[in-house]
């Protein structure tokens, strides 16, 4: 996804410094070139041959040499940079970029580069909650930069506050969602829904299905990467909300229904990858039901089918979990809900469906195209089904 990318990783004297090492890890890991400039003080936190090992590319350093390049170094990695990222960034930095004060260097490319800028700050509560540090921020984000807000936590001095650097998967994400500007889903509305509804028996028990909500995660990634603007409607499951994503929580069937209707108002198209439970319990007992019977007898009633009710003009593309007669299941599907492009998948197969990373899928389209894909991550499914959506934007 970030090859042939070049990062510039700006490092600024936080005790934060030492997480760059795990953001230059992964970015390295994920095939961009990253160039990491340090501030001095930033290497007293972390040493530079510890992020040059990590990249396995030199380290610039804002450390005095009679007989530096840095001149010439700075307008150079400005002008190859796709982004510029500085993690952390302390309160000192963001008031002198605020100031246009350019005298050390990360600051200084971010003067000479034409790149979007990401910064990510770091600092003690107090210092990023003053008001001097926001209007800072806020200056800045006028002028483009885009922000990882800190996080809510333990700070280093001991106390607790917002200012704790992002965690790294938020910092590759928002990364990546920049770099995702120009893509080909720039500017289009995605709605993805991901996650196994529940349907509650009572305050401690409900009906589920095992799905991770991986394969719905994955396209909501995918969509962000490529540009489009996603808003991700999952029930529970256990994964890290992705960054640069609007997150909408559900747990049950009607639920999501409704968030599905209110986001499809401006979308240009839905992508139901959530395994939505088929019936609920006709009622919910108030109190956790005591095994005071033999036996229990669950009355259900039919959920509704979100995909098939929901109206609008937008692409449509669901899933269709089958375990025999596959096309034939799923193109009966695609008809009955009145899809553009229905994904099915074997779920008897171990290595593809619930929970597992990869997928075996067959794409067909309302025209009776059907193609079938090997087995794959189902990040490479994600960015196929999304293939499928881009050819269908605006053909319909
Ligand atoms: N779906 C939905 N609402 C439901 C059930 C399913 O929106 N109440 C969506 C799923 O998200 C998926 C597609 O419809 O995109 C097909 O889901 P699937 O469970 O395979 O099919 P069902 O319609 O439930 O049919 P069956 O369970 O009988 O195979």
């Amino acid at each position: 996804m970030l090859t042939d990318k070049t990062i510039v990783l700006g490092i600024t004297g936080s005790i934060a410094a030492y997480k760059a090492a795990d953001i230059a890890s992964q970015l390295t890991k994920e095939g961009a070139r990253v160039e990491v400039v340090m501030t001095e003080a930033a290497t007293w936190f972390i040493a530079p041959l510890t992020l040059s090992s990590i990249t396995g590319r030199g380290v610039v350093t804002d450390m005095f040499e009679p007989d530096s390049q840095r001149t010439i170094e700075h307008v150079a990695l400005g002008e190859a940079a796709d982004v510029v990222v500085i993690a952390p960034a302390t309160a000192s930095l963001i008031a002198k970029l605020a100031a246009g004060i350019a005298d050390e260097m990360p600051a200084l490319i971010v003067l000479a580069t034409k790149a979007p800028i990401i910064l990510a700050p770091a600092m003690h509560a107090n210092m990023y909650e003053n008001s001097i540090t926001q209007e800072n921020l806020a200056k800045l984000k006028a002028r483009g930069f885009v922000i990882v807000e800190p996080e809510y936590g333990r700070l280093a001095s001991g106390g607790v506050g917002r200012g704790r650097l992002a965690d790294t998967d938020k910092i590759v994400g928002t990364i990546k969602q920049v770099l995702g500007r120009r893509g080909d889903l720039a500017g289009k509305k995605l709605v993805v829904t991901a996650g196994g509804t529940q349907e509650p028996i009572d305050p401690v028990r409900h009906i589920g299905n095992p799905s991770s909500g991986k394969m719905g995660y994955a396209i909501a990634e995918a969509a962000r990467d490529r540009g489009a603007e996603v808003k991700l409607i999952t029930a529970p499951t256990s994964l890290p909300q992705p960054a640069g994503v609007e997150v909408i929580p559900v747990k049950t069937t009607l639920e999501m229904q409704k968030a599905v209707t209110k986001a499809v108002a401006k979308a240009d198209a839905l992508i139901m990858a959530a395994a939505v439970t088929d019936y609920q319990p006709k009622t919910t007992a108030k109190e956790k039901i005591k095994k005071d019977t033999p036996e229990l007898k669950l009355e259900l009633v039919r959920t509704p089918d979100i995909l098939a009710e929901v109206k609008g003009d937008f692409i449509r593309v669901g899933f269709a979990a089958e375990s025999n007669d596959i096309v034939a299941n799923a193109k009966k599907k695609l008809e009955k809900k009145k899809l553009d492009m229905i994904v099915a998948n074997d779920i008897t197969a171990a290595d593809s469906g619930f929970g597992v990373d990869t997928n075996k899928v067959i794409l067909i389209d309302k025209k009776g195209k059907v193609e079938k894909l090997p087995l794959m991550s189902k990040r490479e499914v994600a960015d196929r089904i999304l293939d499928g959506v881009v050819g269908m934007m605006g053909k319909r």
